[in-house]
């Protein structure tokens, strides 16, 4: 990447690692010690026992705390310095001990320690009635993302079931502690904008509801049954999605995924390979199978071939919901039935600990507590929003880069859109869908691209100019003549066309009849109005999240 875009990342990032720490942290409930490593380190007024998933929870202000871990020496005298400062002569520091050993409870894998003494060799002595924590808490770490067969192999009522199960799971779990869900319906034909909204994650049970009705409209407005179910590509998005986007997009960051997919195909093409695209990490997969017809599905599931179901009516599909739900959450639900022992838990607090660190102030050395039921003061932890980790396989250098599509970013527009020639010639609305092909829709939605100012349209002709297309006089953009005022003009994708840019050939828009779409001409760098049915190479582009891609 070159330094011009570097440069605007760093400012935005910079932006948000100067945000004071206190804009993250209700004042009232908890002592900011500030900022370290990352992460914005605070402690609740409240004493609390070591193991007390809830310590943390309310000291966020909208985002998320958990409990502390310390990853070296330099943060270890920070905040020895910042409890004393309070002052504070002890507090919990998140590592807790339990069957696996001491672990930080937050997930951390870091090793640093700082004992004052090594703590005893663990004792392997499982209680006899193992303690779950809250189901709340599990709940808070695990997304749970369910994928609605709506394709030409279901029907409208084994559909509506399906999403009366999601509404009614989403109430279930919701009922028992927030969690995160995304929804999503495949196997229609037809694209409409809630088809490319899904998964979206959302926090509140009010935006859950408004994403199932949305879901809803689109299968009885938008959704043609045409498609057959194609894993393949959906387990190649949806790993793409949660691969690259890791936690930004999900307000709860959650460290683990159920996906439940359901299916009535009965065609076995399209299924098989779609699971050599798995696992994701932290990922489980119930697959749930309709009809006695319908293709196994449950190879494709995680663990292989363990979590699969089968059901038949759509009354079958609605009595999934305890089930589900203990088979993602385990015997904390209130129904059994469900493979629960199969599935790796939610990893933020979600084991019981028998034993908790504390620091002590005065030495800055860790302490076990014996067991984790004195009450002190807890540290916690908020790690700012910081670039993800580049997955090995994806190109973090160029913000517009997916897989196999050849979306090109030009650094100079600072526009955080991506742009690519399509590769074959269509009339103009035909070209609009191919800007859709080959990408992952539950990203981005490209359209045919706007043109707002001048550098926009040298860039955009540079693009045209590496292709093997020189040769092509004309070119489709996202320009279109209004239906509603025939001297009116807009751009498709929703920006704003106006006088501030426009390239009109000399004599152009012209008044024909029928010559309703624009398009660039190449030899003498203008835009002409011409017949939609002509056939055309065009330009797409979508436009980016600079908070998302996160860099
Ligand atoms: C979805 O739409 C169908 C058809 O209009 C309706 O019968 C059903 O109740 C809706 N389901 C939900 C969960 O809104
Ligand atoms: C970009 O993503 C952030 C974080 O997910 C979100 O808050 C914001 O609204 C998004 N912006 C746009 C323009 O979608
Ligand atoms: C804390 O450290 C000081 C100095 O080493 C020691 O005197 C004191 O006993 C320690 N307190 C606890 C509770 O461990
Ligand atoms: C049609 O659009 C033109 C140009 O924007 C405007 O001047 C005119 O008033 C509009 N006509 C109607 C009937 O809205």
């Amino acid at each position: 990447m070159n330094l011009l875009p570097c440069l605007l990342i760093f400012l935005l990032y910079k932006q948000v690692e100067s945000d004071d720490c206190a804009n993250y942290i209700l004042n009232s409930n908890a002592v900011s010690l500030n900022k370290i490593n990352g992460k914005c380190i605070a402690v609740p007024n409240t004493a609390f026992s070591g193991s007390a998933a809830a310590s943390c929870s309310d000291t966020g202000n909208g985002v998320q705390f958990v409990k502390l871990s310390i990853d070296s020496k330099e943060e270890n005298d920070f905040v020895a310095n910042g409890l004393k400062a309070i002052p504070y002569k002890m507090a919990y520091i998140g590592l807790g001990h339990s069957v696996a050993g001491w672990e930080w409870m937050n997930g951390d894998s870091s090793i640093y320690r700082n004992w004052a003494h090594p703590p005893d060799a663990p004792t392997a002595e499982p209680t006899t009635e193992p303690s779950t924590l809250p189901p709340a808490e599990q709940r808070r770490s695990t997304a749970v993302v369910i994928g609605i067969d709506a394709s030409l192999f279901s029907t409208n009522s084994l559909t509506f079931a399906q999403v009366e199960f999601a509404r009614s799971l989403s109430a279930y779990i919701g009922a028992r502690g927030p969690a995160e869900f995304a929804f999503f319906a495949y196997g229609c034909a037809q694209m409409s904008p809630y088809m490319n909204q899904y998964p979206n994650f959302v926090s509140t049970f009010v935006d859950t509801d408004t994403m199932i009705r949305n879901l809803n409209e689109t299968i009885n407005h938008d959704c043609v049954r045409t498609n057959p179910l194609d894993f393949r590509s959906m387990f190649r998005d949806q790993t793409v999605y949660y691969n690259r986007y890791t936690t930004s997009y999900r307000p709860f960051k959650s460290q683990f995924l159920s996906m439940i997919y359901f299916s009535s195909s009965t065609d076995s093409d399209n299924i098989k390979a779609a699971s050599s695209l798995y696992p994701m990490a932290d990922s489980s997969v119930i697959t749930i199978n309709i009809g006695d017809k319908s293709i196994d599905i449950s190879p494709l599931s995680i663990p292989v071939g363990k979590n699969g179901i089968r059901v038949k009516t759509a009354d079958d599909i609605l009595g999934l919901v305890p089930k589900i739900d203990s088979m993602i959450f385990g015997t904390t639900a209130a129904a059994a039935g469900g493979a629960s022992k199969e599935f790796k838990e939610p990893s933020i607090d979600a084991t019981t600990y028998t034993d908790c660190a504390y620091m002590n102030v005065t030495d800055k050395l860790w302490y076990s507590d014996g067991e984790c039921t004195t009450e002190r003061q807890v540290l916690c932890q908020y790690v700012l929003p910081t670039p993800p980790t580049p997955n090995p396989t994806i190109s973090w250098q160029d913000p517009c880069f997916y897989e196999t599509t050849t979306f090109k970013y030009f650094e100079s527009l600072h526009n955080a859109k991506c742009y690519r020639v399509s590769s074959e010639k269509k009339q103009f609305v035909d070209a609009e869908n191919l800007c859709l092909s080959k990408h992952p829709l539950f990203l981005h939605t490209p359209k045919l691209t706007s043109i707002e100012t001048k550098i926009e349209e040298d860039q955009v002709r540079t693009l045209i100019h590496t292709q093997p297309l020189v040769n092509e006089g004309m070119f489709w953009f996202g320009l279109k003549r209004d239906p509603s005022n025939s001297s009116n003009w807009y751009f498709i994708n929703g920006d704003t066309y106006d006088s501030s840019y426009q390239n009109w050939r000399s004599g152009y828009p012209r008044d024909a009849d029928g010559c309703d779409c624009v398009a660039l001409v190449i030899n003498d760098n203008s835009w002409v109005n011409t017949d939609c049915n002509k056939q055309l190479y065009s330009i797409c582009a979508f436009q980016f999240n600079f908070t998302d891609t996160a860099f």
